[in-house]
């Protein structure tokens, strides 16, 4: 019997959050209703919506989204295998998640106890997880106890026109500098520099002038180019 109520429920929240993807392809406006219900979100004017995204803030917690930003939920569409719905959590009283105007995120976690700022047009791959706080402490002098403690919120900062690839984790603490790439599945423990390429677990810096290393790329395929003249030049 209990397998059996378990079943329906489960189908019955499949059937809700398929509707609620059916409207909110086919109307915008119903998402945006139904989202503008929650306490403490902010969103601009122009945000898309995607996808039912999962947004959960505790009173007194913010979550601001601004204009032209996109937020999908939704895998069908989008190039990359997104594993689940953007997550938006502004989990304690006075935590804050903002997010800046004509940025994308995709299938995006963002969990906040104090503040994580995302700045503008930015692309967030699939799958990106992006944490101010570990949810526990390490707890080594009572490690029985280690399931009972909550970590404190270390805000982390994504500056403007950050890309980072699918299916990164940016742990507490950290901030990204503007324009700066991060690789596809990189784990960002430190700060991270603006206009480089930085990868791997932790994730450091592969490339240090990213535009010279743009350039060089661009010539392995377009061989007519020739390099000197291209890295000689306006690298803009
Ligand atoms: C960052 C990125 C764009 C660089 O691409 P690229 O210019 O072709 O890079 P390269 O393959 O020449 O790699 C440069 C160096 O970084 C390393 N590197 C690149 N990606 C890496 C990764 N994900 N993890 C660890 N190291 C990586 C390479 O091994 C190489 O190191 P080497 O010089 O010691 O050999 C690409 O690696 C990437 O991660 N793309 C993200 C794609 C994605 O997730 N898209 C979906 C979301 S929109």
């Amino acid at each position: 019997m209990n397998t059996l109520l378990r079943r329906c429920k489960y189908l019955a929240r499949r059937a809700i959050t398929l509707w609620s993807d059916l409207m909110c392809e086919a109307d915008g406006r119903y998402l945006q209703r139904r989202l503008s219900r929650i306490a403490g979100l902010t969103i601009a004017d122009g945000v898309i919506f995607k996808g039912l995204p999962l947004i959960e803030i505790r009173k007194g917690g913010q979550v601001f989204i601004g204009k032209g930003t996109q937020i999908n939920s939704l895998n069908a569409g989008y190039h990359f295998n997104m594993h689940s719905p953007a997550k938006l959590v502004a989990d304690r009283e006075g935590a804050t998640i903002r997010i800046g105007e004509n940025t994308r995120l995709h299938g995006t976690c963002i969990h906040a106890y104090r503040s994580v700022v995302i700045g503008n047009h930015c692309l967030i791959g699939g799958n990106c997880q992006i944490l101010d706080c570990s949810g526990h402490e390490l707890c080594f002098d009572n490690v029985e106890n280690r399931i009972n403690t909550t970590s404190d919120g270390i805000p982390v900062v994504v500056e403007d026109c950050v890309w980072m690839g699918a299916n990164c984790i940016v742990l507490p603490g950290v901030r990204i500098g503007r324009g700066s790439v991060i690789a596809a599945g990189s784990v960002v423990t430190r700060d991270i520099p603006p206009m480089v390429v930085a990868a791997g677990n932790p994730a450091k810096v592969v490339q240090a002038d990213a535009r010279i290393y743009a350039a060089s790329r661009r010539l392995t395929s377009s061989e007519s180019v020739n390099r000197t003249e291209l890295v000689g030049g306006q690298l803009v």
